[in-house]
């Protein structure tokens, strides 16, 4: 803080570094560290510790750091070299004048490190940030020019990077660069910040800037300089971060998780907000796809990973039955590497929580360079995969901060079948007032959604007499199979137990060898009002569990007396139409895991090797 020709040192850097570092911890939390210059400081200060934050803050509360008058800090996620104290950042170089921070991965680190090495520069840890660091300072050696230096060192690096950089030289002052990696500035009275996130500054100001891919941005107290790596000036977009702090706290829950389970309903509700127009007809946010293309499109390829990749199995049986397009759902990784078959009659979908998944974020380039279009479902405002999308659909399901995702799978659904309804009127597939009904029926979900969290008292209490469980299955068909296997993720990452989904249909073709005397079996069975056949299906593949000593958790519909016969322990859910059914079922398996884990005593928000925004391939 303080301005531009003479800033006064105090406390509030680190202060403002640390508050934004326990904001972000959510996304990598295997170590933290800040460094801090201000006037007349030979050498940059610095502590680092590996572990959660709370480690770091102990050490500084240890040994406390001098007044600053610019801080850089961060949490870690390893990537090259283990998280030890050691490689945790800031990394520090030229004497330790300079100190660097780095989120990605700098994939040709191997020969920078020989080059830098055979001039003599001495490494300390195994990181590949250390070798930005060297670079850093050979490049300000050079040039004299902090902002040229990491202009220079970025054009030098290959990989995803955010870099952020202070030298005692310029202590007013921190110079970030960002390639494929998130970066953005939060524009204060007299301060400026910079965050992977607006979630890191969000408590100072609701003012930002957005930068572009390749830039480099320099920032002082009063001062916000952008450029792109050749050193020409460049411009960031500006804008209001609609969310605020509290929105980002617990709320008086136990756990972020526990909090963004209740906030379901209202997710799901903002994600349906605002979606028609003066004609009633159904809008996108950013749609720069012409609506010929969209008429014309043949195929519609959803590419997501993990729960969001579930949302899209569930939307696929929507849109086909809404849109009579044919729907691929694919983990993007796979699709990025298989040749897929994409053209201009393809409509990709991406779908992603926090927009920047790296390999999501890789499928979404490979389907454009195919000549794809890419319409992307995302929750984060600001993100790479919505600014690289030919059109977005946000959900608004405000920041999702346990890495376990719980609101965001809601709000993807319920954004999915809003392009589905979009879609089906577009090419005329529906009527005008069946479209009407549709959505009327989503705009019901949410008090649904409600009552089933308000019902959840038995489903908490069978998950702790359960906290021994070491095995358990998921079964659903239909929409219920993706339900079946997001019930089964969230408890494998959560509880750490061994679970797996299968469609009901499968289990004589296999996995029901499995099946032992007391065994637990989620089935998550079909409302008995559809005309399929498919509430017969479950209920008969209950009782062949069932006869090989299976003790099932049914999650049915209110009312269905016949599968209760069935049933070691009911969970009711209110009735709703076959599609919208997922939206339900899936909460008390949330729920179920989130319980358990917390019976385990283990940490909810934070399982052990995850991290919330997986920016590495
Ligand atoms: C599971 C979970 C992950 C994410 C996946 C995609 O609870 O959160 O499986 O769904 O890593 O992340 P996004 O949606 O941010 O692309």
């Amino acid at each position: 803080s303080g301005d531009t020709t003479s800033p006064s040192p105090s406390g509030r850097p680190l202060e403002v570094a640390l508050e934004g570092l326990r904001r972000l911890e959510y996304r990598g939390y295997d170590s933290a560290g800040v460094a801090l210059v201000g006037p007349g400081q030979p050498r940059v200060r610095s502590a680092k510790k590996s572990g959660k934050l709370n480690n770091l803050v102990a050490e500084i509360e240890a040994q406390p750091l001098p007044a600053a008058t610019a801080a850089i800090g961060h949490t870690r996620w390893a990537t090259h070299g283990g998280p030890t104290d050691v490689n945790a950042h800031p990394h520090l170089a030229d004497d330790g004048r300079l100190a660097v921070i780095h989120n990605g991965i700098v994939e040709n680190f191997a020969a920078l490190r020989a080059e830098l090495h055979a001039e003599g520069a001495v490494f300390v840890s195994e990181t590949d940030t250390e070798v930005a660091a060297q670079l850093l300072a050979r490049e300000y050696r050079r040039t004299g020019d902090l902002t040229a230096a990491m202009a220079a060192t970025a054009r030098r690096l290959e990989g995803t990077f955010t870099l952020l950089a202070v030298h005692v030289d310029a202590p007013d002052t921190v110079v970030g660069a960002r390639h494929d990696s998130p970066l953005v500035v939060g524009l204060g009275e007299g301060e400026n910040f910079l965050g992977s996130d607006v979630a890191a500054f969000v408590s100072h100001t609701k003012e930002a800037l957005e930068l572009g891919q390749d830039q480099v941005v320099t920032i002082t107290p009063t001062t916000v300089a952008v450029s792109d790596f050749d050193d020409a000036p460049a411009e960031g977009k500006r804008f209001t971060v609609d969310w605020d702090a509290a929105a980002a706290e617990k709320g008086g829950f136990a756990s972020f998780m526990d909090k963004e389970i209740h906030d379901q309903p209202q997710a799901v509700t903002d994600t349906l907000l605002g979606r028609s127009d003066a004609q009633g007809r159904l809008v996108l946010d950013d749609l720069r796809i012409d609506e010929s293309v969209l008429r014309a499109v043949d195929k519609i390829i959803v590419i997501a990973c993990g729960t969001a990749a579930y949302a899209g199995h569930v939307a696929k049986y929507a849109i086909e039955h809404w849109c009579r397009i044919p729907v691929e759902v694919e983990l993007a990784h796979e699709f990025r590497y298989r040749d897929p078959i994409v053209n201009e009659k393809t409509l990709v979908v991406a779908i992603s929580q926090s927009g920047e998944t790296m390999d999501t974020l890789m499928a979404v380039r490979h389907a454009r360079e195919q000549g794809a279009k890419v319409l992307s479902i995302v929750n984060t405002n600001g993100s790479t995969i919505p600014r690289e999308s030919d059109a977005v659909l946000y959900t608004h399901a405000g920041p999702e901060i346990a890495v376990a995702s719980t609101k965001a799978f809601l709000s993807q659904i319920t954004a999915a079948y809003v392009l589905g309804l979009y879609l089906a009127q577009l090419r005329g597939n529906k009527y005008a007032d069946e479209i009407t009904a549709l959505l009327d029926e989503l705009r019901d979900m949410p008090r649904k959604v409600q009552t089933v969290i308000e019902r959840s008292e038995y489903v908490r209490a069978t998950a702790r007499s359960m906290k021994d469980a070491d095995k358990v299955l998921f079964l659903g068909r239909h929409v219920g199979f993706p339900v079946a296997l997001e019930g089964a993720l969230k408890l494998k990452e959560l509880a750490y137990i061994h679970a797996e989904g299968f469609a009901a249909g499968e289990l004589k073709h296999g996995p029901i060898a499995l099946i032992d005397a007391g065994q637990p079996v989620f089935v998550v069975v079909p409302s008995p009002r559809g005309r399929d056949q498919l509430h017969a299906k479950v209920t008969s593949n209950i009782q062949e569990i069932r006869a090989r000593g299976a003790r099932t958790l049914v999650i049915a519909e209110d009312g269905d007396d016949e599968v209760r016969r069935y049933a070691d322990e009911i969970f009711w859910i209110p009735k709703a139409p076959s599609l919208m059914q997922p939206l339900l079922a899936v909460v008390p398996l949330q729920i179920f895991a989130m319980e358990l884990a917390t019976a385990k005593g283990l940490d909810v928000d934070q399982p052990r090797n995850l991290a919330k925004s997986v920016t590495v391939e």
